[in-house]
């Protein structure tokens, strides 16, 4: 039985090392491991041996399975290797072949335009806030000092839905929102940006435009704190070369009131076409909350002041890139999208 073993084992493990695949070397392992095989026929015979060549013939029989079953292992991992690199071989990528171009869109100028300014107004502890751009009269007017029958309620022309609500006509309304929020009555300096609507239509003006409210309330807010933010706005937007100019104006919600020009970046204040040969820019309007709208919104003017801007951002966007039609900013043309791209070098 031992010799009969020993024959076994040697076939077996000729056998196992020439098996290719997994199939046939589980093949091989239950033709010499298995139920079936010739081992399990000598085992069951063993019950008919003496005790001490049962011993012997145990002992074979262990060491017989433990080197095949050993040796079948081996063999797996061998062709499971083999396997991996054949399909590594066939799968591999040739990582310097050109890539075919992805068309990626561009970031539109009015967006580029109110990230920069996001940038920097919270550069300066402003927080960035969203309003709704379907309001009340009551936000975009009447709690602004303007009450119904105002004159200047005229200028802007705005698209009524009912009696009471409106597209906005400017984003104004939401000094009066966040001043309203906020329940503590505490300091706070903020930005708007946000989708406006007029009855609008010509090449420097769209029935739909961008701007960006400016709010901060405070105690001794100044107007020297109102000019240097914006000289600082203007600055970083337009070049450090930029000055500016207030212009005494008139706005309902704000007392005194500015309009607020950049000296022209094209004759540098010489006088030009683009500045109308004036040598300025105007950009905003601006000036110091007025104490009734601070007292409607629950602000004590005698203990609180603040500062408010208003700035049209397709004008700012115009006058970076010299864009001269702002109905190129809603038509999509890919034409004149693609001058913002991002080089590519
Ligand atoms: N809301 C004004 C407009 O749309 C712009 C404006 C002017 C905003 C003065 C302000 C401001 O905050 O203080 O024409």
């Amino acid at each position: 039985m031992k010799e009969k073993l020993e024959k076994l084992k040697l076939e077996a493990l000729n056998e196992i090392s020439n098996c290719s695949d997994e199939s046939s070397l589980n093949n091989t392992k239950s033709k010499y491991l298995g139920k079936k095989s010739e081992f399990t026929i000598v085992m069951a015979n063993m019950k008919d041996l003496s005790n001490e060549e049962k011993k012997e013939v145990g002992m074979c029989a262990n060491v017989y399975r433990t080197i095949l079953t050993e040796s079948v292992e081996n063999k797996l991992k061998e062709i499971k290797e083999k396997e991996l690199n054949e399909r590594l071989e066939k799968d591999k990528i040739d990582i310097t072949l050109p890539s075919t171009k992805i068309n990626v869109g561009t970031k539109h100028p009015i967006n580029m335009v109110i990230e920069e300014m996001e940038d920097l107004f919270v550069s300066m502890g402003y927080d960035v806030v969203d309003g709704p751009e379907i309001d009340s009269d009551l936000h975009c007017f009447e709690m602004l000092n303007l009450p119904k029958g105002h004159p200047a309620r005229d200028a802007q022309d705005s698209f009524y839905i009912t009696e009471e609500m409106l597209l906005r006509p400017h984003t104004s309304p939401m000094q009066v929102r966040s001043m309203l929020a906020n329940v503590e009555k505490k300091p706070f300096k903020l930005i708007c940006p946000g989708k406006v609507y007029r009855r609008d239509d010509d090449a420097t003006h769209s029935h739909q435009f961008t701007q960006i409210e400016g709010l901060v309330v405070g105690e001794n807010i100044s107007l020297a704190d109102l000019k240097g933010t914006l000289e600082i706005f203007v600055k970083k937007m337009f070049g450090e070369d930029r000055t500016i100019r207030f212009r005494a104006s008139y706005f309902p919600f704000t007392e005194p009131s500015y309009e607020v020009d950049v000296s022209c970046f094209s004759c540098n204040g010489k006088g030009c076409p683009l500045c109308k040969h004036t040598g300025w820019i105007e950009i905003l309007g601006s000036g110091m909350v007025h104490p009734n709208v601070l007292s409607m919104c629950g602000f004590d003017p005698k203990k609180y002041t603040g500062f408010a801007f208003g700035i049209g951002i397709e004008r700012v966007a115009m006058l970076k890139y010299g864009i001269n039609d702002i109905r190129l900013f809603y038509t999509n043309d890919k034409r004149f999208l693609h001058n913002f791209d991002r080089k590519e070098i």
